[in-house]
């Protein structure tokens, strides 16, 4: 039986300033499904996570940060520390997102840091993998997000150390804000693949507990349908996500028909 809760998550990326963050996330709040059956999440840019997790109140909401530093304070000019997320509300936090990836540089060497900094402080990190156009085209797709899942989980791994929690999100590079949406079967696919590799790194109970999201593209005319491909736990969705009413259509596609 499918254990994971559906979990449909929101990435404002570098959009919104702190009174539309409010007003969005009030809007979403008003309407949100019902927690029991599935887990909803945004992540507003660094100035606004504070005030969204006050318009939040008491609603079932979760904050994640877009990304953070691995170390707790220092010389780090530009950047954002795990324990800083924590106090202004994060439970969460997006990691090895492709455009941090592709635009800033980032490793592997560099998510798995992250991830278990984020795991230290109390964080859950959601993990992003996914191959680019050209991975895909040279049939490396397998080979590239297997690589991309054990380098951002190797500490994990190495020092036999499980996290408590942590998600993954497949998006696809190519799918990404470019309107082409990975086919539910393409989605399932790698899901599949992720999931036999996290049970090497992490085990059998907890590959089963992890949730891997899909990300690329994701609009209220598709969410079902991709909810719907075996494998898929859940949604991050990027520009759909800062109008309410295509983000709470998304989130609705998330609730099991039960
Ligand atoms: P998109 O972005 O929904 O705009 O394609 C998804 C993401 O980058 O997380």
């Amino acid at each position: 039986m499918n254990q994971r809760k559906p979990f449909m998550a929101a990435n404002w990326k570098m959009n919104l300033k702190r009174d539309e963050s409010v007003e969005l996330v009030k809007a979403i709040a008003a309407q949100a499904p019902d927690p029991d059956r599935v887990e909803v999440l945004v992540a507003p840019p660094f100035t606004s996570i504070a005030t969204v997790k006050e318009a939040i109140g008491s609603a079932p909401i979760l904050l994640a940060g877009q990304n953070m530093h691995w170390e707790p304070q220092g010389a780090y000019t530009g950047e954002v520390s795990p324990p800083m997320l924590v106090e202004a509300g994060c439970t969460h936090v997006i990691l090895g997102h492709s455009e941090r990836r592709s635009l800033f540089g980032e490793t592997d060497e560099m998510i798995d840091r992250k991830a278990k900094s984020a795991v230290r402080f109390g964080l859950t990190p959601i993990i992003c993998i996914g191959e680019s156009l050209k991975e895909r085209e040279e049939d490396r797709t397998t080979e590239v997000i297997e690589a991309q899942l054990r380098g951002s989980l190797k500490s994990f791994t190495d020092q036999k150390r499980l996290p408590p929690a942590v998600l993954l999100a497949y998006e696809p590079v190519w799918a990404i804000g470019t309107g082409e949406t990975a086919t539910p079967e393409d989605a399932s696919q790698a899901h599949g693949v992720l999931r036999t590799r996290l049970r090497k790194v992490l085990g059998d109970s907890r590959a089963v507990a992890t949730p891997i999201l899909y990300g690329g593209s994701v609009k209220p005319e598709n969410a079902a349908e991709l909810m719907r491909a075996p494998g898929v736990d859940g949604v991050l969705v990027g520009g759909a996500s800062l109008d309410p009413v295509s983000f709470l259509a998304i989130a609705r596609a998330g609730v099991p028909l039960t």
